[in-house]
Protein backbone atom coordinates (compact mmCIF):
# COMPACT_ATOMS: atom_id res chain seq x y z
CA UNK A 1 0.00 0.00 0.00
CA UNK A 2 3.50 2.61 0.68
CA UNK A 3 3.39 2.63 -3.53
CA UNK A 4 0.93 5.11 -3.63
CA UNK A 5 1.24 8.74 -2.90
CA UNK A 6 -0.70 9.42 0.27
CA UNK A 7 -2.68 12.43 0.54
CA UNK A 8 -3.57 12.31 4.09
CA UNK A 9 -4.17 10.37 6.92
CA UNK A 10 -6.99 10.25 9.34
CA UNK A 11 -8.03 7.92 12.39
CA UNK A 12 -9.58 5.30 11.14
CA UNK A 13 -8.67 5.71 7.14
CA UNK A 14 -5.75 6.95 4.82
CA UNK A 15 -6.15 8.40 1.34
CA UNK A 16 -4.07 7.77 -1.64
CA UNK A 17 -3.98 9.35 -4.70
CA UNK A 18 -6.02 6.76 -7.05
CA UNK A 19 -5.15 5.42 -10.60
CA UNK A 20 -7.11 8.94 -12.52
CA UNK A 21 -7.32 12.42 -12.15
CA UNK A 22 -9.88 13.35 -9.81
CA UNK A 23 -9.89 9.85 -7.79
CA UNK A 24 -8.55 8.85 -4.54
CA UNK A 25 -7.98 5.17 -2.78
CA UNK A 26 -9.61 5.39 1.02
CA UNK A 27 -8.05 2.59 2.92
CA UNK A 28 -9.79 1.04 6.13
CA UNK A 29 -7.95 1.02 8.62
CA UNK A 30 -8.24 -1.47 11.78
CA UNK A 31 -7.08 1.62 14.35
CA UNK A 32 -10.31 2.94 16.42
CA UNK A 33 -10.24 6.12 18.38
CA UNK A 34 -12.93 7.74 20.86
CA UNK A 35 -13.05 10.99 22.43
CA UNK A 36 -11.03 12.84 20.71
CA UNK A 37 -8.52 10.45 20.05
CA UNK A 38 -7.69 9.72 24.15
CA UNK A 39 -8.86 6.48 23.68
CA UNK A 40 -6.74 3.98 21.11
CA UNK A 41 -7.04 0.55 19.83
CA UNK A 42 -6.47 -1.80 17.22
CA UNK A 43 -9.09 -3.88 16.37
CA UNK A 44 -8.20 -6.81 14.05
CA UNK A 45 -10.59 -7.02 10.98
CA UNK A 46 -12.47 -3.67 12.26
CA UNK A 47 -11.67 -2.16 8.59
CA UNK A 48 -12.18 -4.65 6.27
CA UNK A 49 -16.04 -4.73 7.76
CA UNK A 50 -16.21 -1.05 7.22
CA UNK A 51 -14.84 -1.16 3.75
CA UNK A 52 -17.15 -3.76 3.03
CA UNK A 53 -20.07 -2.03 5.36
CA UNK A 54 -19.58 0.84 3.79
CA UNK A 55 -19.73 -0.10 0.31
CA UNK A 56 -23.07 -2.02 0.62
CA UNK A 57 -24.42 0.92 2.24
CA UNK A 58 -23.72 3.52 -0.49
CA UNK A 59 -24.50 1.13 -2.96
CA UNK A 60 -27.76 1.07 -1.51
CA UNK A 61 -28.14 4.88 -1.52
CA UNK A 62 -26.85 5.28 -5.04
CA UNK A 63 -30.01 3.26 -5.96
CA UNK A 64 -32.15 5.45 -4.50
CA UNK A 65 -30.83 8.63 -6.21
CA UNK A 66 -28.29 9.65 -3.55
CA UNK A 67 -25.28 10.59 -4.76
CA UNK A 68 -22.08 9.41 -3.34
CA UNK A 69 -18.17 9.32 -3.72
CA UNK A 70 -17.90 5.44 -3.95
CA UNK A 71 -16.72 4.25 -7.46
CA UNK A 72 -15.60 0.62 -6.46
CA UNK A 73 -13.83 -1.48 -3.91
CA UNK A 74 -10.66 -2.92 -4.92
CA UNK A 75 -9.52 -5.70 -2.06
CA UNK A 76 -10.91 -5.74 1.37
CA UNK A 77 -9.51 -2.68 2.88
CA UNK A 78 -9.94 -0.13 -0.13
CA UNK A 79 -11.89 1.43 -2.14
CA UNK A 80 -11.89 3.87 -5.70
CA UNK A 81 -13.62 7.02 -4.83
CA UNK A 82 -14.78 10.56 -5.81
CA UNK A 83 -12.28 13.00 -5.17
CA UNK A 84 -13.76 16.12 -3.41
CA UNK A 85 -13.48 19.09 -1.24
CA UNK A 86 -14.77 17.89 2.25
CA UNK A 87 -17.56 20.28 3.92
CA UNK A 88 -16.29 20.91 6.84
CA UNK A 89 -19.02 19.39 8.97
CA UNK A 90 -19.90 16.69 10.34
CA UNK A 91 -23.83 15.87 9.74
CA UNK A 92 -25.28 13.94 12.57
CA UNK A 93 -29.00 12.42 12.50
CA UNK A 94 -30.74 11.60 15.31
CA UNK A 95 -34.14 9.18 16.02
CA UNK A 96 -33.41 8.33 19.60
CA UNK A 97 -31.25 10.23 22.40
CA UNK A 98 -27.95 8.92 23.03
CA UNK A 99 -24.03 9.67 23.59
CA UNK A 100 -23.56 13.26 23.37
CA UNK A 101 -27.36 14.74 22.84
CA UNK A 102 -28.84 12.56 25.38
CA UNK A 103 -25.94 14.05 28.35
CA UNK A 104 -26.24 17.72 26.82
CA UNK A 105 -30.45 17.87 27.11
CA UNK A 106 -30.44 15.74 30.02
CA UNK A 107 -32.74 13.18 28.78
CA UNK A 108 -32.48 9.56 28.70
CA UNK A 109 -30.46 7.40 26.66
CA UNK A 110 -32.87 5.41 24.71
CA UNK A 111 -35.76 7.58 24.58
CA UNK A 112 -37.28 8.02 21.23
CA UNK A 113 -37.21 11.70 19.66
CA UNK A 114 -40.27 13.51 19.24
CA UNK A 115 -38.93 13.24 14.95
CA UNK A 116 -35.78 13.08 13.07
CA UNK A 117 -33.00 15.71 14.26
CA UNK A 118 -30.24 16.99 12.24
CA UNK A 119 -27.14 18.23 13.99
CA UNK A 120 -24.05 20.02 12.59
CA UNK A 121 -20.73 20.09 13.96
CA UNK A 122 -17.69 21.63 13.03
CA UNK A 123 -14.80 19.35 11.55
CA UNK A 124 -12.09 20.73 14.26
CA UNK A 125 -9.91 17.78 16.58
CA UNK A 126 -8.36 20.92 18.02
CA UNK A 127 -11.38 22.25 19.36
CA UNK A 128 -13.43 18.80 19.75
CA UNK A 129 -15.84 18.73 16.87
CA UNK A 130 -18.27 21.70 18.64
CA UNK A 131 -21.39 21.86 17.79
CA UNK A 132 -22.73 24.57 15.52
CA UNK A 133 -25.98 26.00 14.79
CA UNK A 134 -26.94 27.57 10.90
CA UNK A 135 -25.99 30.77 11.69
CA UNK A 136 -22.48 30.01 12.15
CA UNK A 137 -22.25 27.85 9.35
CA UNK A 138 -23.47 30.77 6.90
CA UNK A 139 -21.83 33.76 8.56
CA UNK A 140 -18.20 31.96 8.57
CA UNK A 141 -18.79 30.57 5.36
CA UNK A 142 -18.43 26.58 5.61
CA UNK A 143 -21.35 25.84 3.44
CA UNK A 144 -24.09 28.22 1.73
CA UNK A 145 -27.98 28.27 2.98
CA UNK A 146 -28.46 26.22 -0.30
CA UNK A 147 -25.69 23.77 0.73
CA UNK A 148 -27.23 23.08 4.19
CA UNK A 149 -30.26 22.34 2.82
CA UNK A 150 -29.17 20.33 0.23
CA UNK A 151 -27.12 18.33 3.26
CA UNK A 152 -30.33 18.36 5.51
CA UNK A 153 -32.37 17.23 2.80
CA UNK A 154 -30.42 14.32 1.77
CA UNK A 155 -29.63 13.28 5.17
CA UNK A 156 -33.28 12.77 5.98
CA UNK A 157 -33.32 10.72 3.56
CA UNK A 158 -31.02 8.39 3.86
CA UNK A 159 -31.98 8.44 7.86
CA UNK A 160 -35.57 7.20 6.30
CA UNK A 161 -33.91 4.72 3.69
CA UNK A 162 -31.66 3.29 6.10
CA UNK A 163 -33.75 2.84 9.24
CA UNK A 164 -35.89 0.68 7.04
CA UNK A 165 -32.69 -0.96 5.71
CA UNK A 166 -31.72 -2.09 9.28
CA UNK A 167 -35.11 -2.38 10.67
CA UNK A 168 -35.61 -5.44 8.10
CA UNK A 169 -32.27 -7.10 9.93
CA UNK A 170 -33.81 -6.10 13.20
CA UNK A 171 -31.84 -3.13 14.28
CA UNK A 172 -32.69 0.19 15.16
CA UNK A 173 -30.75 3.03 13.64
CA UNK A 174 -30.36 5.25 16.70
CA UNK A 175 -28.04 8.02 14.98
CA UNK A 176 -25.35 8.45 12.30
CA UNK A 177 -23.24 10.74 11.39
CA UNK A 178 -22.43 11.75 7.57
CA UNK A 179 -20.09 13.37 5.49
CA UNK A 180 -20.72 15.55 2.41
CA UNK A 181 -18.11 16.99 -0.25
CA UNK A 182 -18.24 19.32 -3.38
CA UNK A 183 -17.39 17.61 -6.24
CA UNK A 184 -15.47 19.76 -8.93
CA UNK A 185 -17.79 20.14 -12.25
CA UNK A 186 -17.31 21.48 -15.24
CA UNK A 187 -19.32 24.40 -14.30
CA UNK A 188 -19.43 25.05 -10.54
CA UNK A 189 -19.60 22.06 -7.95
CA UNK A 190 -22.11 19.37 -6.84
CA UNK A 191 -22.61 17.97 -3.14
CA UNK A 192 -22.47 14.45 -2.60
CA UNK A 193 -22.26 11.93 0.66
CA UNK A 194 -18.89 11.49 1.01
CA UNK A 195 -16.25 9.26 4.03
CA UNK A 196 -17.99 6.39 5.18
CA UNK A 197 -21.38 4.64 6.67
CA UNK A 198 -20.19 2.25 9.29
CA UNK A 199 -20.80 0.82 12.33
CA UNK A 200 -17.81 3.29 13.38
CA UNK A 201 -20.06 6.18 12.64
CA UNK A 202 -23.66 4.97 13.54
CA UNK A 203 -25.66 4.00 16.61
CA UNK A 204 -27.42 0.44 15.46
CA UNK A 205 -29.06 -1.24 18.39
CA UNK A 206 -30.51 -4.95 18.25
CA UNK A 207 -34.42 -4.70 18.57
CA UNK A 208 -34.86 -7.27 20.77
CA UNK A 209 -32.28 -6.41 23.18
CA UNK A 210 -31.19 -3.38 22.55
CA UNK A 211 -27.50 -5.11 22.44
CA UNK A 212 -25.38 -1.99 20.80
CA UNK A 213 -23.63 -3.55 17.48
CA UNK A 214 -21.92 -0.48 17.02
CA UNK A 215 -18.65 1.55 18.06
CA UNK A 216 -20.28 2.43 21.63
CA UNK A 217 -18.83 -1.03 22.19
CA UNK A 218 -15.19 0.66 22.13
CA UNK A 219 -15.96 3.66 23.59
CA UNK A 220 -17.84 2.06 26.57
CA UNK A 221 -15.34 -0.87 27.30
CA UNK A 222 -18.28 -3.44 26.48
CA UNK A 223 -15.68 -5.76 24.63
CA UNK A 224 -16.45 -7.98 21.28
CA UNK A 225 -16.50 -5.10 19.09
CA UNK A 226 -15.36 -6.72 15.86
CA UNK A 227 -17.87 -9.60 16.58
CA UNK A 228 -20.58 -6.77 16.67
CA UNK A 229 -19.54 -5.20 13.38
CA UNK A 230 -19.29 -8.79 11.89
CA UNK A 231 -23.16 -9.21 12.92
CA UNK A 232 -24.16 -5.98 11.25
CA UNK A 233 -22.12 -7.35 8.03
CA UNK A 234 -23.99 -11.13 8.38
CA UNK A 235 -27.23 -9.60 9.18
CA UNK A 236 -26.93 -7.48 5.98
CA UNK A 237 -25.93 -10.40 3.76
CA UNK A 238 -22.38 -9.42 3.25
CA UNK A 239 -20.53 -12.59 4.85
CA UNK A 240 -21.99 -15.56 5.19
CA UNK A 241 -22.22 -16.94 8.43
CA UNK A 242 -20.28 -20.11 7.82
CA UNK A 243 -18.46 -21.12 10.67
CA UNK A 244 -18.07 -24.44 11.73
CA UNK A 245 -20.43 -23.78 14.63
CA UNK A 246 -23.21 -22.00 12.65
CA UNK A 247 -20.85 -19.02 13.80
CA UNK A 248 -19.97 -16.01 11.14
CA UNK A 249 -16.60 -17.03 9.48
CA UNK A 250 -14.34 -13.76 10.36
CA UNK A 251 -11.38 -15.90 8.30
CA UNK A 252 -14.14 -15.05 5.43
CA UNK A 253 -13.29 -11.42 5.67
CA UNK A 254 -9.99 -10.82 7.13
CA UNK A 255 -8.20 -13.17 5.02
CA UNK A 256 -7.24 -10.89 1.63
CA UNK A 257 -5.29 -7.56 2.07
P1 LIG B 1 -22.63 11.92 19.42
O1 LIG B 1 -23.60 11.36 20.40
O2 LIG B 1 -22.78 13.36 19.05
O3 LIG B 1 -21.15 11.82 19.94
P2 LIG B 1 -20.40 10.65 20.69
O4 LIG B 1 -20.22 9.59 19.66
O5 LIG B 1 -19.11 11.33 21.06
O6 LIG B 1 -21.25 10.26 21.84
O7 LIG B 1 -22.63 11.03 18.11
C1 LIG B 1 -23.78 10.87 17.31
C2 LIG B 1 -23.49 9.85 16.24
O8 LIG B 1 -22.54 10.35 15.33
C3 LIG B 1 -22.90 8.55 16.78
O9 LIG B 1 -23.43 7.47 16.02
C4 LIG B 1 -21.44 8.67 16.54
C5 LIG B 1 -21.37 9.56 15.33
N1 LIG B 1 -20.20 10.45 15.35
C6 LIG B 1 -19.06 10.10 14.67
O10 LIG B 1 -19.01 9.06 14.00
N2 LIG B 1 -17.97 10.94 14.71
C7 LIG B 1 -17.97 12.09 15.40
O11 LIG B 1 -16.94 12.83 15.38
C8 LIG B 1 -19.16 12.47 16.10
C9 LIG B 1 -19.22 13.75 16.88
C10 LIG B 1 -20.25 11.62 16.06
Amino acid sequence: MSRRKQIYEGKAKILYEGPEPGTLIQYFKDDATAFNAQKKATLDGKGVLNNRISEYVMLRLAEIGIPTHFLKRINMREQLIKKVDIVPLEVICRNVAAGTMAKRLGIEEGEALPRSIVEFCLKRDDLGDPLVAEEHIHAFGWATPEEVDEMVAMTLRINDYLRGLFSGIGINLIDFKIEFGRLALAEGHQIILADEISPDSCRLWDRETNKKLDKDRFRRDLGNVTEAYTEVATRLGIIKPSGPNGKPHLSVVSNEE
